[in-house]
């Protein structure tokens, strides 16, 4: 163990509670040695075990997948310091998963998920074309040409992938705009894998429960990136996760992973406090050197202060977080006729692509949660470490209160 490591897990031992804290920091301590012995790891001290049992993880923070902006040693390092690391697979090729999977699983025997998309793309030449002639100044000013939409897109997670999952056996399958066909979760559940998906609402959670899945991500407003939502299209629906975790947890039985907003340990006691065994956290983990962002997206994070984020739809043509800067300005935050997701991001590329060639994010997505402000640029590994200790010091401080 690292000497940074044994600083702050001795340090959340020193001042957590009894019932939480040192106990479960001298757990957390004596785990991290048993596991660099290669014994079987131990954890305590977490008020809710529930999907720390379930996957058999030592902390319940989960290295959010965040499509295009990490490199395989993220969740290497995550699920190596005993949290749960994933990687985004919903623009790889079947190929492309298999690669990436024996990367990772070169590195780690350790749990870990892999994340799919399941959404569904609408063609409408005539929304197609409006749009482009909607972004038609931008394309003058930039110089650059508008582009063909492509006959086909990016496909939901299907039958060709499903084959290649249930090959490659991650203990975690996670999906984001609702499921696949029923067919495809037996055959996932089958094959042995643990199955999560993103509810922006009370409704889509239930939903997601009668419809199989092991774990429900409650995904607050907060939360950088794509909005989960597939049972409504309504962005006044989107609720903060302050709001949204509790009537989650009171709405189904499966555990609840809290998401949207947490970037350190007062937001993980927070969210084991409305009731959720787990967190799930994107954003904090940008400025980690295994994220793969472009330099602008890093300054962005790094200068977040006082940085403006909204839920816009004109960078993909689904609902995202992103820092506002210029197309999010003055043609969204929210848009009618954009071409339907991923088409949104064909219509941006050229503009993105030139104006990032002369240094500017004008035309870029650049995704980040409501808590950007609280990213710190460490090592993933190290980073997943700190929020577990800080969590448990947090819990056990309010637990000495109380
Ligand atoms: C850059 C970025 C990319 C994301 N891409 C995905 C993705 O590919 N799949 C997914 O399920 N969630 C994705 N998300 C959403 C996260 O799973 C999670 O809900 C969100 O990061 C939580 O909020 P936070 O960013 O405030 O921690 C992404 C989030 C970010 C910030």
């Amino acid at each position: 163990m690292g000497s940074i490591e044994r600083r702050e897990l001795m340090k959340a031992a020193a001042v957590g509670g009894i019932a939480l804290s040192i106990g479960g920091a001298q757990s957390l301590l004596a785990s991290n040695e048993a596991r660099a012995q290669g014994a079987p790891p131990r954890a305590a001290g977490w008020p809710n075990r529930s999907l720390l049992d379930l996957l058999k993880i030592d902390h319940p923070v989960i290295q959010a997948p965040m499509g295009g902006h990490i490199s395989p040693d993220m969740p290497v390092a995550v699920s190596g310091s005993g949290g749960l690391g994933s990687f985004p697979c919903s623009a790889l090729t079947s190929t492309q998963v298999r690669d990436v999977a024996a990367k990772i699983r070169a590195q780690t025997t350790k749990p870990l998920n892999l994340n799919f998309f399941c959404h569904v793309t609408q063609r409408d030449a005539a929304v197609e074309a409006g749009w482009l002639k909607r972004l038609a100044t931008y394309y003058t000013e930039l110089g650059v040409n508008p582009p063909d939409f492509p006959t086909s897109t990016r496909p939901p997670f299907g039958a060709e992938m499903c084959d290649v999952v249930v090959e490659l056996r991650p203990q975690v399958v996670s999906f984001h705009f609702g499921l696949p066909e029923k067919s495809l979760v037996d055959r996932l559940k089958a094959a042995g894998c643990v199955i999560f998906s993103s509810a922006t609402t009370v409704t889509e959670a239930r939903w997601l429960e009668e419809h199989g899945v092991d774990a429900v991500i409650a995904q607050g407003a907060e939360a950088g990136g794509h909005r989960g939502m597939f049972l409504t299209r309504e962005p006044t629906s989107q609720v903060g996760t302050l709001a949204l975790v509790p009537q989650v947890v009171d709405a189904v039985k499966v555990p609840v992973i809290a998401a949207g907003g947490i970037a350190d340990g007062r937001g993980i006691a927070a969210a084991f406090a409305l009731g959720a065994s787990s967190v799930q956290m994107g954003t904090a983990y940008l400025l980690c050197p295994e994220a793969r962002i472009s330099a602008l997206h890093r300054a962005a994070l790094k200068s977040a202060k006082d940085k403006l984020t909204a839920i816009s739809n004109v960078l993909t043509g689904r609902p995202a977080r992103v820092f506002v800067n210029r197309i999010v300005r003055e043609v969204g935050p929210l848009a009618t006729g954009v071409p339907s997701f991923p088409l949104g991001a064909v219509a941006i590329g050229p503009l993105r692509t030139k104006a990032e060639s002369q240094g500017s994010a004008d035309f870029s997505g650049l995704y980040a949660g409501q808590a950007a402000a609280l990213g710190r640029e460490l090592p993933a590994g190290e980073l997943t470490l700190k929020l577990a200790a800080e969590a448990l010091q947090r819990l056990g401080a309010l637990g000495r209160a109380g």
